[in-house]
C-alpha cells in the first residue's frame, strides 16, 4: 500500500513536472515568435539565375520549358552590375516591413554567397563575380530589420541530388544510400554556413515535398539551427516541424487555425523578375489583402523579385512606396496588434491593439457616410481616424433598456477624412472588447 501510494506520489509530481514544462515550452515559444506576430509585413525577395531572362524561377528547366544547359547559360546575364544593397533595405523599411527573406538558393541549387560546396555560386560561377548575400544582411541589420534566409532543400542541379527534371531522377535512396549521404553533407554543410556566417532570425525553408523528414534527416537540422540559435524561427516547410504555417498565393477565407502564420503573396503572378509580366495587383488591392491577413492575425510576406543585374522594376518600387505612405499613416492599427472582431460585428477587417481596448476598424471607399458595428457591448469613449486625429461621432440605435442587447453603433464618416487607399477608425473602448455574441431569443423569451 505504502509503496502504491509513494509510486502515486511520485506520477503525480511527474505529471506536474511534465505540465509546467510543457507550460514553460508554450511560453518560451511565445517569448520568441513575439517579434514574428508583431512585425505583420515582410518582404520576400526571389533573385536567381531566372531574373536574368526572366522565366520561371528553377521549375522551367525542371518542367522542360527549357533545357538545363540553356537555363545555366544565364549565369553570365547575373551580373548584379546594378545592385544596391543599401537601396534595397532602404526601400523595404520605407514599405513598413519589418523583416525581409531572401533566396539565398532557390531548386535551381544557385548559391548567392560564396559557398565553400561547389563553385555554383555568384562568386565563382556568375558574371557578378561577388558574394551578393553578405551585404544585403549587413543592411537589414543596420537599418534593424530581421534577417529571413529562404533555403531550398531540393538542389536539382547538384549532380548527386536525387531529382533533375520532371522525368528524370537521378537515382533512388534506398539503391544508393552513400551517394544520398554526401548530398546530405553538402546541404547540411551550407545551412551551417548560412547559420554560422548570418545567424538568421528566420529560415524559410522550400521543397520539402521531394523527400520524408527522416531522408532529410529533418531533426538533426533543426537541432543544429537551435543549437546556433534557440531563438531562430523556421518557416513550417520542413516536414511540418517548424513555427508557422505558409499559406501561399490564397488568402485564407476562415481563420487559419494555426497561432502564427504568414501569406506568401507575389505582386503580379511570379515569384521572380519576368519582363513579360505586367499582371500586377495595385496597391489598393494589396493593402486590402494585407487588412484581412492582420485582421484574421497573420502577417504578409509580399514578394519582388530583382532583374539579374540587381536593379528592382519600377512597378515593384511603386508598390512597395504606396505600401509605405499607407502603413506609415496607420501605424498604430497595424503593429503589434492582435486579430479583430469576427465579421458578424463589423463587415470588415478590424485589429485590436495588444490590450483588447482599441479596436481599429479598416473601411473601404466611403461606406456611404456611414460605418456600422453590431452587438459591441462597451461604451465608446472616443472614436477617430486613424492618422488624422479627426474626433468623430455615433449614434447607439435599437439598444433594449431591460435587455443586455447592446444595439448597434452608426459611426459618420465625413468625406474629408477618407484615405486615398483605404481609411482606418480608432474605437476607444471602456475596456477590453466586449461583444454580444447570443442569436437575441433572450429578448424575445423576456
Ligand atoms: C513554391 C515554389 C517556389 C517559390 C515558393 C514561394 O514552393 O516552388 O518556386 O519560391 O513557392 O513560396
Amino acid at each position: 500500500m505504502k509503496r502504491l501510494i509513494a509510486t502515486l506520489f511520485i506520477m503525480t509530481i511527474g505529471t506536474n513536472f511534465a505540465q509546467e514544462q510543457a507550460q514553460d515550452t508554450v511560453l518560451q515559444n511565445e517569448q520568441k515568435m513575439q517579434w514574428f506576430k508583431d512585425a505583420k509585413l515582410g518582404i520576400f525577395i526571389h533573385w536567381g539565375l531566372y531574373s536574368v531572362n526572366g522565366i520561371d524561377e528553377s521549375w522551367s528547366f525542371y518542367n522542360g520549358y527549357i533545357s538545363h544547359e540553356n537555363y545555366l547559360k544565364q549565369t553570365k546575364g547575373f551580373t548584379a552590375k546594378k545592385y544596391d544593397p543599401q537601396a534595397w533595405a532602404d526601400l523595404i523599411k520605407r514599405s513598413g516591413a519589418k523583416y525581409s527573406v531572401i533566396t539565398a538558393k532557390h531548386h535551381e541549387g544557385f548559391a548567392l554567397w560564396d559557398t565553400k560546396f561547389g563553385d555554383f555560386n555568384a562568386v565563382k560561377g556568375s558574371a557578378a563575380k561577388k558574394d551578393v548575400l553578405t551585404p544585403f544582411v549587413s543592411e537589414l541589420r543596420k537599418n534593424n530589420l530581421k534577417v529571413g534566409i529562404y533555403y531550398s532543400l531540393p538542389d536539382w542541379s547538384y549532380q548527386d541530388y536525387t531529382h533533375f527534371t520532371r522525368d528524370s531522377v537521378r537515382y533512388k535512396i534506398s539503391e544508393e544510400p552513400k551517394r544520398w549521404n554526401k548530398f546530405l553533407n553538402y546541404y547540411q554543410g551550407q545551412l551551417k554556413e548560412l547559420s554560422d556566417n548570418y545567424d538568421p532570425d528566420l529560415y524559410w525553408f522550400d521543397g520539402d515535398w521531394e523527400h520524408n523528414s527522416e531522408e532529410w534527416e529533418v531533426p538533426k537540422v533543426r537541432q543544429m539551427l537551435f543549437d546556433k540559435n534557440p531563438n531562430t524561427i523556421l518557416n513550417s516547410r520542413l516536414r511540418e516541424q517548424g513555427d508557422y504555417a505558409t499559406p501561399e498565393q490564397g488568402m485564407p477565407i476562415t481563420r487559419p487555425k494555426n497561432k502564427f502564420w504568414e501569406l506568401c503573396l507575389t505582386m503580379n503572378d511570379s515569384w521572380g523578375f519576368q519582363k513579360n509580366d505586367h499582371n500586377y495587383k495595385t496597391t489598393d488591392q494589396i493593402i486590402g489583402i494585407f487588412a484581412d491577413v492582420i485582421g484574421n492575425g497573420g502577417n504578409m510576406l509580399l514578394d519582388i523579385g530583382p532583374k539579374g543585374d540587381g536593379s528592382i522594376p519600377e512597378e515593384q518600387v511603386a508598390i512597395l512606396e504606396g505600401l509605405g505612405r499607407w502603413t506609415n499613416k496607420h501605424k498604430e492599427a497595424i503593429y503589434g496588434t492582435r486579430s479583430g472582431i469576427p465579421k458578424e460585428h463589423f463587415y470588415g477587417p478590424t485589429t485590436l491593439s495588444k490590450d483588447g481596448n482599441i479596436l481599429y476598424l479598416f473601411v473601404k471607399g466611403n461606406s456611404n457616410g456611414e460605418v456600422v458595428i453590431r452587438g459591441l457591448k462597451n461604451r465608446i469613449n472616443r472614436i477617430y481616424v486613424v492618422g488624422e486625429g479627426t474626433k468623430l461621432s455615433h449614434q447607439v440605435i435599437g439598444k433594449v433598456y431591460w435587455s443586455h442587447y447592446p444595439g448597434i453603433n452608426y459611426i459618420k464618416l465625413p468625406e474629408h477624412v477618407l484615405d486615398e487607399n483605404m481609411t482606418v477608425l480608432a474605437v476607444m473602448l471602456d475596456g477590453k472588447v466586449d461583444l454580444y455574441r447570443e442569436d437575441g431569443a433572450v429578448i424575445e423569451s423576456n
